[in-house]
């Protein structure tokens, strides 16, 4: 049982809630029996209850008691059931009788639900709204086909959700407590159910992108409701995860790259605002308008988007109406009039420069570029650059669109935005793979920030003849005992050179 502690003083959430202030705990308070108690309780109250009622309430209160407490020490908590047992993060519960009860109850009901048990995500402002709403998906999730799969798509905020992965393993380890007894510990279940989610809320993007182009094309008026929810999922694993972010951004799909551009600009520009200190609510509006800045592109004949060849000077005045198109589409989504504002600004000044010579046409304007809009360029530039398109099939490798971007850095990008780019993609980008002068081929997987002479962290790469074999995650910054480095890079390559797909890889 772990000691009863004062919940964590609330800062600030810009997506949630106003803050609410800390309730403190009771000191005979026992956090794990009332996870576990109110994770069985709330389901059957919020049957009955309003929500303001008093009894439902209360329960409200401790079980958001037991999360907090949990979460002073842990960025988050897992409630797994599992042959019989219930554990709380590594830890396997040791229950007196009535708790027994408790547990049983609670793992035929994740049974029922063909899932393991939920992982809780620390929020700094965890409202009853979000409870309330979390416990009603709950109720619904039962008369679903798939009830993890309701539950992820359905919740409101990423904070809760189910545990999925069935090859989990329990590994016996030596208890770190010096007693010198063994403790059983759960292998990697916080970080795959992360990697689950973010390669759902990338689907789902570029599932609500391609929704939102055909709906305009059908004549269909578009809300806003899913790209927020999208994207907020997004915000949220950008805070918990920012290279299991950035790793998404690699994907490329030849054949829809409309959608996966600008999901990947999205991506990009909300970890680059992320860099220069926006907060949740400014990462959100950012990623939405990134989402948003190619939507005019519906409006451009389908043949000139298409086309292999240069484009004629009037087609090419054609294209260039695509930022005032996007303007003008977003416009007309069903959305605040607040909100829209903002999205507007950075799909209008994408194409533009810093310098206001590019499109659309701006010699009038004298005010400079806003920074989402000279964001939007940067990681709009990178991500064309880097992606196979129909002219062009096999893509730029990073470090040669990096090079490319420094010579128009100043006039048409920001060369200070630049540098931050430069320094959170790295100078070996994720996904890149090298050639090693160790004989051995890796793919870049991430750049610590401490990394010497930007040296990246990969994973080495074995081939045979049965395909692509992973090896272990090696560090190139990693010296032998002379004090020299043990590999290093003799060449980049990109990955679609060898038809690897980075996050097939990586995630
Ligand atoms: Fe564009
Ligand atoms: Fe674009």
């Amino acid at each position: 049982m772990i000691n009863p502690q004062p919940p964590r003083a609330n800062s600030s959430n810009d997506t949630l809630a106003p803050p609410r202030p800390p309730i403190p705990a009771p000191n005979n308070f026992k956090a794990d029996d009332a996870l576990i108690m109110s994770l069985l309780r709330l389901p059957q109250l919020v049957k009955i209850h309003q929500p303001n009622n008093k009894i439902f309430k209360e329960n409200i209160h401790i079980f958001r008691q037991a999360l907090e407490i949990f979460w002073t020490e842990n960025e988050s908590v897992v409630v797994r059931f599992h042959r019989g047992r219930m554990y709380l993060n590594e830890r396997r519960l040791a229950p007196d009788k009535a708790l027994q009860i408790t547990i049983a109850k609670l793992g035929e009901f994740f049974e029922k639900l063909n899932f393991y048990g939920y992982r809780f995500q620390r929020v700094e402002n965890l409202t009853d709204d979000l409870i309330i709403d979390f416990i009603k998906q709950v109720n619904l999730s039962q008369q679903q086909k798939e009830p993890a799969a309701y539950l992820n798509s359905s919740l409101e905020a990423n904070w809760a959700t189910p545990i999925i992965d069935k090859d989990f393993k329990i590994a016996v380890v030596m208890s770190d407590d010096g007693s010198g007894r063994f403790k059983p510990l759960i292998i990697n279940a916080g970080v795959r159910t992360l990697a689950i989610k973010a390669k759902r809320s990338y689907s789902r993007a570029l599932a609500v992108i391609s929704g939102l182009n055909q709906k305009i094309s059908d004549g269909e008026n578009i809300n806003i409701s899913k790209p927020r929810r999208v994207v907020q999922d997004m915000v949220e694993g950008l805070f918990q995860n920012e290279n299991l972010l950035l790793s998404l951004s690699t994907i490329r799909d030849y054949d829809d790259y409309t959608c996966t551009h600008c999901v990947n600009v999205a991506i990009l520009s909300m970890c680059l605002g992320k860099r220069v200190g926006f907060n949740k609510l400014q990462v959100m509006t950012l990623g939405l308008s990134a989402l948003f800045h190619d939507l005019g592109k519906v409006d451009v004949p389908i043949d000139l988007i298409r086309k292999t060849s240069k484009f004629t000077p009037e087609e090419y005045e054609v294209v260039k109406k695509h930022p005032l198109y996007s303007v003008l589409r977003i416009l007309k989504i069903n959305s605040e009039h607040t909100l829209k504002s903002k999205l507007l600004v950075s799909p209008y000044e994408h194409h533009l420069g810093i310098d206001l010579s590019g499109y659309p046409f701006a010699d009038y304007r004298t005010t400079p570029l806003s920074l989402s809009g000279r964001i939007v360029a940067i990681t709009d530039h990178y991500d064309a650059l880097t992606s196979s398109r129909s002219y062009r099939p096999i893509p730029i490798s990073p470090e040669q669109a990096l090079d490319i971007m420094l010579q128009i850095s100043g006039t048409e990008l920001d060369p200070l935005l630049l540098k931050v780019f430069i320094n959170m993609i790295g100078i070996y980008p994720v996904g890149t793979l090298l050639l090693l002068d160790s004989n051995e081929v890796g793919m870049v997987s991430e750049t610590p920030s401490a990394a010497e002479d930007g040296r990246p962290m990969c994973v080495i790469l074995d081939f045979d003849e049965s395909g692509l074999k992973q090896r272990e995650v090696v560090n190139l910054s990693e010296k032998n005992p002379k004090g020299r480095f043990k590999r290093n890079i003799l060449r980049c390559f990109h990955p679609s050179e060898f038809g690897l797909n980075p996050s097939d890889i990586l995630i």
